[in-house]
């Protein structure tokens, strides 16, 4: 299996357009590389027909950055599917973008499908030409050649732009946030971009990957009120913290997989090359994705 990931960074990307954060800055002046928002591109080796791990507002720029999804005739393209693992906006907005007349399937839960349909934008994605297709949780599909899918609910929350004015329940567990475990030759790759919780079972599903790639959105729990960048804090977004007793690393110490973290936040201090905080991640066996990592598993 190829895995190539075509964004690292969580919502907003790095830099944000709004964010005079440290790493912000850093990543401005080039002094630290940039992140577009997280997707991840698979295929299996003997298969050109790539999938999609999600549909990042900056697809078009993570296309054109990857030779392998070029298109090679005219009016093509090696996509032959999009899987999206919830309705958030930095994993669904880059679908609009897939609008002009070439068929691909797109696989989500049945109510990240109810989400999509409910907002008419997304008819620019042709019917006739792209098949929406409900995914089962825990049943496995093949959403291209090669490469088998099965869908989990994981600790989340609903998108932020369904929010009411009450806050939302931050941990259910449902169709809202998925993780995928991703088969192809007997290796096993999990992708879990978000996730608000680690409780014992998710462990033990996760301990059958060779690769986890994880959500590494934030540090600590208070990485954003910490720096004066906003009142949120992690548990609030539905992201768990890589840092604590009950933070990924810690929970996720016993795996003997390989293990990277991807969604990172700009705002979260792994980022600084020179930090302690990414000293201990390195030093507990973790890496930090980044645009364009290409791994062969
Ligand atoms: C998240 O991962 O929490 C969301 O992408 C936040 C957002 O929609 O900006
Ligand atoms: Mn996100
Ligand atoms: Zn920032």
């Amino acid at each position: 299996m190829i895995i190539r990931t075509l964004g690292a960074g969580a919502g907003g990307g790095l830099p944000q357009w709004n964010c005079g954060c440290a790493n912000c800055m850093l990543a401005r002046a080039g002094l630290i590389p940039s992140m577009t928002q997280s997707s991840v591109a698979v295929r299996s080796g003997p298969s050109q027909d790539w999938l999609l791990l999600n549909a990042s507002p900056d697809i078009r720029q993570q296309l054109a950055a990857c030779d392998a999804l070029h298109p090679r005739n005219l009016r093509d393209s090696p996509i032959g599917a999009v899987v999206v693992t919830n309705a958030d906006v930095d994993h669904i907005a880059g679908l609009l973008t897939l609008r002009e007349k070439t068929a691909f399937r797109l696989y989500a839960t049945p109510s990240t499908l109810a989400v999509l349909a409910d907002n008419s934008v997304f008819r620019v994605m042709d019917d006739n030409l792209v098949e929406r297709v409900p995914i089962d949780l825990d049943v496995a599909f093949s959403p291209v050649p090669g490469i088998e899918v099965t869908a989990f609910a994981v600790p989340g929350k609903i998108a932020l732009f369904l929010e009411g004015v009450e806050p939302p329940d931050t941990c259910t567990l449902g169709e809202q946030t998925v993780g995928l475990k991703i088969v192809c030759s007997g290796k096993v790759f999990c992708y879990v971009p978000g996730c608000a919780d680690l409780p014992d079972w998710l462990c033990l599903r996760l301990a059958e990957a060779d690769l986890l790639m994880f959500d590494g959105t934030i540090w600590a729990d208070d990485d954003m009120p910490r720096i004066g960048a906003g009142p949120k804090t992690g548990a609030r977004m539905g992201h768990l913290a890589m840092h604590g007793p009950e933070g990924s690393i810690a929970r996720l110490a016993g795996l003997g997989s390989r293990r990277i973290f991807t969604h990172i936040n700009n705002t979260n201090p792994v980022l600084d090359p020179s930090g302690p905080q990414l000293a201990a991640v390195t030093a507990a066996g973790w890496q930090i994705a980044a645009d364009g990592m290409e791994i062969a598993l």
